[in-house]
């Protein structure tokens, strides 16, 4: 790790998890103008980034209807024919919830102001671009007063990390209502489990461990760009395959297991070490792969109290597939999420194997909010409507930076802490709020197509 940082913020000023679901806001008690927009009605959404989650998100929102009237009235993307699809596929399910005239569709990296423009103050703005562009988007959605929901990771480096926890503040002191897609937090039987543990139900928690192993999936392994269209525009649509763009499959595939395992021991670890390599090189027909990451990791975290957390993850196809999360105690263990990034039913057992004998838990699915998709929105707009402090930026962030720290650690080799993480002085994508559709990406492939990869042991200040 380079020795050349500007220790501005220490891991000890931010790390003060509530173990509640939203973290306050960090300006608590400070009397400012605030931004209600339940006062006024419908409350209108903007879509930025309508792919995938964009689309999902979209309807999430949309089906808080119940509880108050909403509709969607502007879309961007830049890519036309993404936005086309997602706004057919809302519009099919939603119908006149769904308002986005031709003029309130923007295609191009500045569609975001063009969309917030059009949205009145305390309306909602949603952000599911790939996640360098999330404080560009967020300082915006502030500048304008509006309420967010931003998909995770926020953030990739250290200088978007402290400028994010900057902008949550500027957020909350206005009144802001900020969500974050970290869904695990608003899944009930995560919520049952947590207060659980920190009641004591396993004792003093020792031990957890994540695993998410599976095959090649999303954008993460890339053959060279096909000439078209432009790199920055094939690196966005690929994004998976880029540090800069979206931490790599580390970060935006871990953050969920990081997140809520963190949240379970209330608290952040300080240090990681790591191990990962890319085995095959090749997809299956035999075409260079050219991205930036492993197909395997095994990062160890460390507590401050030395309890540990190991994360494992991995692509690769005809290998062991785990995809769960475990916690351990003094007086026994947890199942967290039984499959996935968050499913259960989760569980507390007597003694470190779980049997069905000696389980003294299980969630129940009986509260009805089976979904913490959903979940999520129902959680951000009861505050919107009732102006309850709500900002998951600060955890968001925290969150993040684990990721970072431990994919950092993985791929130069070294050992590397919170605090040099957050206070890393690298940012990936330079200048990302000026960019235009003809802006050179922010890495560019050699003469083979390849891009720069981590070299553990030989780049070992800089991730590659
Ligand atoms: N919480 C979850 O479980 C979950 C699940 C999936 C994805 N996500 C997150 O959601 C985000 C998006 O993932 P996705 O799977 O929907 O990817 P996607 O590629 O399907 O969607 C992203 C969209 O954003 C558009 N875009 C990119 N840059 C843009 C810009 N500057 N302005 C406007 N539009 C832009 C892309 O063209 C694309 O249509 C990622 O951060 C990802 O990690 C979260």
């Amino acid at each position: 790790m380079s020795k050349e940082r500007n220790p501005v913020t220490s891991r000890r000023d931010f790390i003060k998890t509530t173990g509640t679901i939203a973290a306050t806001s960090a300006l608590a008690g400070v009397i400012l103008p605030h931004v209600h927009a339940a006062e006024s009605g419908t409350l209108q959404i903007a879509l930025i980034g309508a792919g995938g989650r964009g689309t999902g998100a979209a309807g999430n929102a949309l089906s808080t209807i119940k509880k108050g009237p909403v509709t969607l009235s502007a879309m961007v993307d830049v890519f036309e024919d993404r936005l086309e699809l997602s706004y057919q596929t809302i519009k099919k399910e939603f119908g006149d919830l769904v308002d986005v005239p031709k003029d309130k569709r923007f295609i191009g990296f500045d569609g975001y102001k063009h969309a917030m423009d059009s949205l009145k103050r305390g309306d909602i703005v949603i952000l599911t671009t790939p996640l360098a562009f999330r404080w560009v988007h967020f300082k915006y959605a502030i500048e304008k007063g509006l309420n967010v929901f931003m998909e995770k990771p926020v953030t990739a480096d250290g200088p978007t990390s402290r400028r994010m926890l900057e902008l949550a503040k500027d957020a909350s002191a206005k009144g802001l209502k900020v969500g974050v897609g970290l869904m695990s937090r608003h899944a009930r039987h995560l919520q049952d489990l947590h207060k659980r543990v920190q009641d004591g139900a396993i004792g003093d928690v020792l031990l957890m461990r994540g695993y998410r192993m599976h095959g090649p999936v999303a954008s993460a392994f890339s053959t060279r760009w096909p000439g078209k269209p432009s790199e920055l525009l094939w690196q966005i649509s690929r994004f998976h395959s880029f540090i800069w763009a979206s931490g790599g499959c580390y970060s935006d595939f871990y953050i969920h297991h990081i997140d809520h395992l963190c949240w379970m021991k209330n608290a952040w670890p300080v240090k990681a070490h790591g191990l990962g390599g890319r085995h095959y090189r090749t997809s299956p027909d035999g075409e260079p792969w050219v991205d930036q990451n492993f197909d395997s990791y095994a990062v160890e975290y460390t507590f401050e109290d030395g309890a540990k957390f190991y994360m494992d993850g991995r692509c690769n196809s005809g290998a062991l597939p785990m995809y769960f999360t475990h916690v351990h105690g003094t007086k026994g263990m947890a199942i967290a999420a039984r499959h996935g990034d968050y499913s259960g039913p989760s569980s507390i057992h007597n003694g470190q194997v779980p049997t069905r004998s000696n389980m003294s838990w299980q969630s129940k699915v009986e509260r009805g909010e089976n979904d913490p998709y959903v979940n999520e929105w129902n959680d951000l707009m009861d505050a919107i409507r009732n102006d309850k402090p709500y900002n998951e930026v600060p955890f968001g962030v925290q969150a993040s930076v684990v990721c970072s720290m431990g994919r950092m650690a993985a791929h130069t080799g070294q050992e590397v802490t919170y605090d040099e993480m957050l206070n890393h002085p690298i940012e990936y994508a330079l200048g990302i709020d000026k960019w235009t559709m003809d802006s050179p990406p922010p890495v560019t492939h050699d003469k083979d197509g390849k891009y720069p990869v981590p070299m553990p042991g030989f780049k070992n200040d800089r991730e590659f």
